[in-house]
C-alpha cells in the first residue's frame, strides 16, 4: 500500500508533493516524509501520522525550497509506524535517496550481506535495505544510478513501486514497478510521479503506467527512456490522455469522501448501465461479454475471487447469476483461493472482481487462474489499473474516483455490472421469461431514482444513529439478496466506527448470534416485502421476545415488521433481485454517522487502507 509521489522540472515540488500525498492518503496514513533537493543538498523531514502532521513539521524544521523531491504516505509492513522508519530512506553516504511501495521480501539475507560490507541501517525497514543494495551495486559495478537500480531490482524478491534519485546527479529521477501502481505524468520539461494520476491531474493529462517488470529513466530535457528490469529490452513508452478531473477526487462541498460518494451513488449507477443497457431497445451491450460470448455460454461454472467489500458484491453476484442464468457459481476469497489448490478447468470463467484494481491476492489468484487456463474477467472500477490489465476481458464499474476507505460506490455499481452481465447470459441462454427480461431492464434503469429517494431516509438514520452510537455491538441479519447485505453493513459499521459488529443470514441466528441478543443489542433486519418476508417477520418476533432492539429496512408501505421493529426505514418498492441496491444505502448511512458521533476518522479509519497492495 503506501501512496508515493515525485516531482523532477521548474516549479517548486513541495506544494505539488504535498497535495499529491494528501490525495493519495487513501493508500496509507500511519507515517509520512518528504526530501527536497534545494540545489546544493537535499533537505529531509520525516513524521508518525498523516500528511497534515509532515506539513507541519517541514515548515518549521526544513527549507521547502527545490525542483526535485520525493514524498511519501505509508502504510506500515516492516518497523512501526515513526519518524524513522517513514520514508524516504537515504543510502548510507547520503548521496541516494528512495521511496517504496510495497515489500522487500528477502531484505534480511540482502541487510546481512551488506552488513558484512560495513552498512548501517537506522531503520526497521526492507526499504533501507534497498537503497543500500543499490548503492553498493553501483559502487562495485562501476555503472550509473539506473543500471544500478536494474541490477538491484534482479536480486531482490518481492513487490515494489520506486522512486528513486541521486543528488550528485539531480537532473533525473529513476522508477520501476513490480506489484504495486506507478504512473509518471509528462509535462513540458517536468516529470511527476505517484501511485496514480491524481496528484497531477491539474498539471498533465498525459500518463504512463509502468507495467510489472518495467523501469524508467525520467530525465529533464529528454524522452521518457522505459527498460524490462530483467532483460533490459526497451519498451516504447505507451502515453495516455487521462480522462480523470480534478472535481471528482475533491470534496466538492461535503464534509467526508464517504459522504459525497454515498451521495454519488444515483449519478454512479447511470454511468455504470450508460451505453450499456438500452431498455427500450431490449438490449443490454457489454463488449466484454459480446466478444466472448461462446465462452460465457459453454462456461461449466463461474468463480469470482474478490476481497472486503468487493467480496459480497461478489456474493450477491452468486444470488443473481445461479438464479436468472442458471450458471453455477462459488465466490472465493482470493486471499484463499490462491493459497490452496483449487480444481480449476478451462470451461471455468473467473470474475475477479475489484475497486481499485491493485488487491495484491486478487492479483495473484487472476495469475494462478490463467496459468491453470480458465478464462478471467475483470470487474474494476479504475481504469487502466493492474487487474484490468491482467484480465483477457471485462467490464469497468465507471463509479469515479473512490477516495474514503470505507467502499460505497463501488458496491452498488460492481453489482450493477454483474447484474447486467447476468440478465444478458440469461438472455442469451434462454432462462428468462422474455417477458420478465423486459421488465429487469426497466426496473433497473429506474434504481437511480429510487437510490436518490433512499436517501431522503438521511435525517432518520441520522436520528437512529444518535440512539446506538454508544452500542458495543451490532447484529446485521438479511436473508437470500440481501444475507450478503448484512454482512457489507456489519463491515461498514465495524470499520469505521470500531463497533464490532457481525453480519448474519437471518435464519443462522437460531445457532449462535441469538444468545447474544439482550435489550443492548442493536440488530440491524433488512426485511423487505419479497425476500422470504414471512420467515424474517419470525426472525424479527424472535428477536422482539428477547428484548433485541430492532433497526429494520422494509419496503414502502410495509406493516408487520414496521409495527414489531423500533426503528423503520423504508426503501421503494423493487424486483427482490435489485433490492441490494437499495438495502445498502441506509446502512452505509448509518455507519457513517455513528462513526462521526462517535468522533472516528470516517475517511481514514484505523490501520486500514484503501488499496491492499501487499499479501
Ligand atoms: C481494502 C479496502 C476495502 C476493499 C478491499 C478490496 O480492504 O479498505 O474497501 O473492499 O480492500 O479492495 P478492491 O480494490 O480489490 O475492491
Amino acid at each position: 500500500m503506501c501512496g508515493i509521489v515525485g516531482y523532477i522540472g521548474h516549479r517548486d515540488a513541495y506544494p505539488i508533493i504535498i497535495k499529491g500525498l494528501q490525495r493519495l492518503e487513501y493508500r496509507g496514513y500511519d507515517s509520512a516524509g518528504i526530501v527536497l533537493f534545494d540545489g546544493t543538498e537535499n533537505n529531509l523531514a520525516k513524521t508518525k501520522g498523516k500528511v497534515e502532521d509532515l506539513k507541519h513539521k517541514a515548515e518549521i524544521s526544513i527549507s521547502t525550497k527545490g525542483k526535485l523531491g520525493l514524498g511519501h504516505t505509508r502504510w506500515a509492513t516492516h518497523g512501526v509506524p515513526n519518524d524513522v522508519n517513514s520514508h524516504p530512506h537515504y543510502s548510507n553516504s547520503g548521496d541516494l535517496v528512495i521511496i517504496h511501495n510495497g515489500i522487500i521480501e528477502n531484505y534480511e539475507s540482502i541487510k546481512a550481506a551488506l552488513i558484512k560490507r560495513g552498512y548501517e541501517f537506522h531503520s526497521d525497514t526492507d526499504t533501507e535495505v534497498l537503497v543500500n543494495l543499490i548503492e553498493e551495486v553501483k559502487k562495485q559495478e562501476g555503472v550509473k544510478l539506473g543500471k544500478a537500480v536494474q541490477i538491484a531490482l534482479n536480486q531482490v524478491v518481492g513487490a515494489y513501486a520506486i522512486a528513486v534519485f541521486d543528488r550528485s546527479k539531480p537532473d533525473e529521477i529513476v522508477v520501476a514497478r513490480l506489484g504495486s501502481p506507478l504512473a509518471i505524468g509528462i509535462g513540458e520539461d517536468e516529470f511527476f510521479i505517484a501511485s496514480d494520476a491524481s496528484p497531477f491531474i491539474e498539471f498533465t493529462n498525459n500518463a504512463v503506467y509502468l507495467e510489472d517488470e518495467e523501469m524508467a529513466i525520467v530525465r529533464l530535457g529528454k524522452e521518457i527512456k522505459l527498460r524490462k528490469i530483467k532483460d533490459d529490452a526497451i519498451v516504447y513508452p505507451n502515453i495516455l490522455e487521462l480522462q480523470l478531473n480534478l472535481e471528482e477526487i475533491e470534496k466538492g462541498g461535503y464534509d467526508h469522501f464517504m459522504l459525497k460518494e454515498i451521495y454519488e451513488q444515483p449519478r454512479a449507477i447511470k454511468d455504470t448501465y450508460r451505453g450499456r443497457l438500452l431498455a427500450d431497445q431490449g438490449i443490454i451491450r457489454m463488449a466484454g461479454i459480446d466478444q466472448n460470448l461462446e465462452k460465457f455460454l459453454n462456461a461449466n461454472r463461474i468463480i469470482i475471487v474478490a476481497c472486503g467489500t468487493s467480496w459480497h458484491a461478489g456474493l450477491v453476484a452468486e444470488y443473481i447469476f445461479e438464479d436468472l442464468a442458471r450458471i453455477p457459481v462459488e465466490v472465493e476469497y482470493a486471499s484463499e483461493f490462491r493459497y490452496r489448490n483449487p480444481v480449476i478447468t478451462e470451461n471455468d470463467i473467473l470474475i475477479a472482481i475489484s475497486q481499485s484494481g491493485e488487491t495484491a491476492d486478487t492479483l495473484a489468484a487472476i495469475k494462478m487462474a490463467k496459468e491453470r487456463g480458465a478464462f478471467v474477467f475483470g470487474v474494476c472500477n479504475v481504469v487502466g489499473s493492474s487487474i484490468a490489465r491482467e484480465t483477457d476481458a471485462g467490464a469497468y464499474t465507471h463509479a469515479g474516483p473512490e477516495i474514503g476507505v470505507a467502499s460505497t460506490k463501488a458496491f452498488t455499481t460492481q453489482i450493477t455490472v454483474l447484474t447486467l452481465i447476468a440478465l444478458k447470459l440469461a438472455k442469451e441462454k434462454g432462462t428468462i421469461e422474455e417477458s420478465k427480461y423486459h421488465e429487469y431492464l426497466v426496473e433497473l434503469e429506474g434504481i437511480p431514482a429510487k437510490v436518490e429517494r433512499t436517501l431522503k431516509t438521511n435525517p432518520l438514520i441520522e436520528e437512529i444513529a444518535e440512539v446506538y452510537k454508544d452500542s458495543s455491538n451490532c447484529l446485521y441479519l438479511g436473508r437470500g439478496y440481501n444475507f450478503p447485505v448484512a454482512l457489507e453493513g456489519a463491515l461498514k459499521l465495524k470499520e469505521i466506527s470500531y463497533i464490532h459488529a457481525e453480519g448474519y443470514p437471518a435464519a443462522e441466528m437460531k445457532h449462535g448470534p441469538i444468545a447474544l441478543i439482550d435489550e443492548e443489542m442493536p440488530v440491524v433486519v433488512i426485511a423487505t416485502r419479497k425476500g422470504h418476508y414471512e420467515k424474517v417477520v419470525s426472525n424479527v418476533q424472535e428477536i422482539k421476545s428477547r428484548s433485541g432492539k430492532i433497526i429494520a429496512v422494509v419496503t414502502e408501505g410495509d406493516q408487520q415488521v414496521t409495527d414489531l421493529a423500533d426503528h423503520v426505514v423504508e426503501v421503494p418498492e423493487t424486483s427482490e433481485t435489485l433490492t441490494p441496491l437499495l438495502t445498502t444505502i441506509p446502512l452505509q448511512l448509518l455507519s457513517y454517522h455513528i462513526a462521526l458521533m462517535r468522533g472516528c476518522n470516517v475517511d481514514q479509519p484505523r490501520n486500514l487502507a484503501k488499496s491492499v497492495t501487499v499479501e
